[in-house]
Parts: C-alpha cells; structure tokens; sequence
C-alpha cells in the first residue's frame, strides 16, 4: 500500500522562498477528524447535498456524485495509513458493481465515479477486481465517442427513473466531461489500447475548439449534428445565460486541462488551462470565493460557489507544478488565494455540528440549490489542500 504519512509544514518553491503552508496543513487534519467523526453516521449512504442544519441529503447509487465520499476516504487512507478508511472505502465497492449493470446510469460521469473509487481502489492495493471494474467503466466510456463530432456524448435519453429527455440531451457536450477523461487515460496506460487515449484527447480538441471562447471564458454545453458531427451553439444548463461563464464549469475546464497536461504532457493543454484560469482570477476581482456565474446581472443574487473555488484551487496548483520559476510562484499564489478564501468563508471543520467540510456551494442555482455543503466541493478541498502542501499522488 502506498501512503504518504509525511506532514508538511512549509514547501519549498521553485524560486527558493518558502510559503507558509501551515494553515492548510492544520485545515487538512481537522478535515481527516471530520471525516472520522462523520464515518459512522454516513456509513454506506452517498452524500447529495447539505441540509440547513448541516448534516447531509443523500442520494441514490445512480448518481455522478457518489465517488466523492469514497475519494476523501482513499486521500484519507494515503495520508494516515488508518485501516478504518480503507475498510470504509472498500465497503462502497457494490455501489460501482450496480452502476455497471444498469445501462441508464452508464454515461460521462463514469470517470467521476470510477477514478475515485475503483482506479483508486487498485492504485492504493491492487486489487485485480477493482481494476477490473474500472477497465469496464473506461470501455462504457469510450463507447460514448461520437466519431463525427469527436467529442464524449455527456447523458443519457433516459433517466434512471424512466423520465425521457432525448431532446435536451442529444449531441450535446458539456464543461464538466473534461474531469472525466482521466478514466479514458488512466486505462491507456493499464491496457495499452490506444483507442482510450485517442478519444480523450479528441474530445478535449473539441471541447478547447468550441467550449472554449477566444476571451477565455467558456461555454457551459455546447450542442452538435447528432448524425454529421456539425457545431451549431452555445448553450447553458446551470449557468446564468448561454453566453454567460458558469464558475464551475470554469473551474471543471480549468482542472480538466490542466489534468490532460499533467498525464500527457501536451504544452497546448497546458496553455488552455492557464488561460481560463487568467480569466477566472480576473473575473473574481476581490471575492474570495468564486460568484455562481461570472456574468450575472446586477439584480441577480450574487449566491458564492466554494466547489468551484476547490475545484479551480486544486487545479491551479496543477498548473503551477507544470510551470516554473516566477509563473510556478504566481499560479501557487493563486491556489493560496482561493484556499484562504474558502478557510476564511465556507470552513466548517471548525464547526462541530457540521457534516461536511465547506459550507456556501451552489449546485444548481435556478433549480433552487444554493448556500449549502457539496460533496464535490468536499472531496476537491481536500485535493486542493493536499496539492498545496506538494503532495502528487492522486487517482487521476
Ligand atoms: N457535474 C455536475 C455539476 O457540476 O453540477
């Protein structure tokens, strides 16, 4: 088993100053104390969304957001080496087996759900069948590759329930799928197939071609021919507008590229990567938490993201292990920046009523899901944090 028990207190940076990484540290800890004290209580069930008293709505096991309990426990085991995570973390391993025989709960979200259980799974203890279960999920995935449009199709027609929306869903790419080639990577490099790594880099062409704008913000979703592959527009699902920026799909992108740099080396990804985190930063202005959508009208509530700030600090600190010297310090000052924003703002490790570790996520802003804890923003705080104190083993 691969821990690292090391405890950092100050990293050293390319330009020989040191930061001062205490605070994250001390953040990481009280995070490893909430989720012992949490453990007994979550047990098996998948955390959703926070209830107002900050204990937790929970979800079904054909929902994308069922890995994230399961990534703090693998980050968990890999900082303390405590069997308790381990066995927590195994423990979820049918609600994986049950997504791969129900074919409505096959779709993007396959690299979400398996690179934080099964990939991690195997990466921690080799276990033959949890690398099994993730070569499944990488082949649903790839069967998603649209060859026309070159790009990953995001859902499904129908739902898990049975409710049908073929319409909404047909040809259409989103943000978000970016975190999700990491699965498509991850086998390439296990199996050698070089159909998994081809359509990963295809979709991210396609994405950076059209998700992408020329200003360095971006599309939400983006919709296609579904017979000739043609680009035809622009739309939003949980932004404010089409032609608005939602701050986590920003985030997504941001975190997305800069993981494909971090796997293959390719400087263009890299380049994207920065620049939608540029235009981020200069988005934020002064907030110290991401604003739901970076282009709301004065008369919208201006409800804050901290998800999207986990998950845009986990990967800036990407971008700068990439990068070097002053651009290295500038990208870590950056993640500082937005750590401190969500330590400062959203930190609920201090609160001992709290279930989860960051308060004020939005997770669909119109449908009325806002200021609440976040299972992703958890489980990206805790990667962020851990990033900061120069850690580099993941599950993607
Ligand atoms: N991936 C779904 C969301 O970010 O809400």
């Amino acid at each position: 088993m691969r821990a690292q028990l090391d405890s950092y207190f100050g990293v050293l940076t390319e330009a020989g100053a040191t930061r001062s990484t205490d605070r994250y540290q001390r953040a990481l800890e009280r995070c490893l104390e909430r989720l012992r004290d949490v453990m007994p209580i979550v047990g098996l069930r998948n955390p959703k969304i926070g209830r107002p008293d900050l204990t937790w709505n929970y979800c079904g096991p054909f929902d994308w957001v069922v890995s994230f309990q399961s990534g703090q426990l693998w980050l968990a085991l890999q900082l303390t080496g405590e069997p308790i995570f381990l066995n927590a973390a195994r423990a979820r391993r049918p609600i994986f087996r049950q997504i791969l025989q129900n074919r409505h709960a096959r779709d993007h979200d396959l690299g979400f759900q398996f690179s934080l259980s099964c990939v991690a799974d195997w990466l921690m203890t080799s276990s033959p069948e949890a690398r099994e279960l993730g070569l499944r999920a990488a082949e649903a995935l790839l069967a998603r590759f649209h060859e026309e449009g070159q790009y990953l199709q995001a859902w499904n027609p129908r739902t898990t329930h049975g409710g049908s929306r073929a319409e909404f869903v047909a040809g259409r790419v989103i943000a978000d799928t970016m975190q999700n080639l990491a699965l498509l990577y991850w086998a390439h490099q296990e199996t050698g197939h070089a159909d998994f790594r081809d359509a990963a880099l295809a979709h991210a062409a396609t994405t950076a071609r059209h998700l992408v704008r020329s200003d360095g913000t971006s599309y939400h979703t983006f919709v296609f021919d579904t017979v000739s592959g043609a680009p035809l527009r622009g739309e939003t699902h949980q932004g404010f507008a089409d032609e608005s920026c939602w701050s986590r799909g920003q985030a997504w992108m941001i975190h997305g590229f800069a993981q494909c740099a971090l796997t293959t080396g390719d400087k263009e990804a890299l380049d994207i990567a920065r620049r939608l985190a540029a235009k981020a930063e200069a988005l934020m202005g002064q907030d110290p938490v991401p604003v739901w959508d970076y282009c709301i009208t004065e008369d919208t509530p201006a409800y804050r993201d901290s998800s999207a700030g986990a998950i845009m600090a986990a990967g800036v600190y990407i971008i700068a292990s990439l990068t070097t010297g002053a651009e290295a310090a500038r990208w870590n000052a950056f993640g500082d920046r937005l750590l401190d924003g969500l330590l400062t703002t959203c930190d609920l490790t201090t609160n001992p009523a709290a279930h989860g570790l960051l308060d004020h996520g939005a997770a669909h802003v119109k449908a009325g899901f806002t200021d609440t804890m976040l299972p992703y923003g958890d489980y990206y705080f805790m990667e962020a944090l851990m990033r900061s104190l120069g850690h580099t083993q993941f599950f993607w």
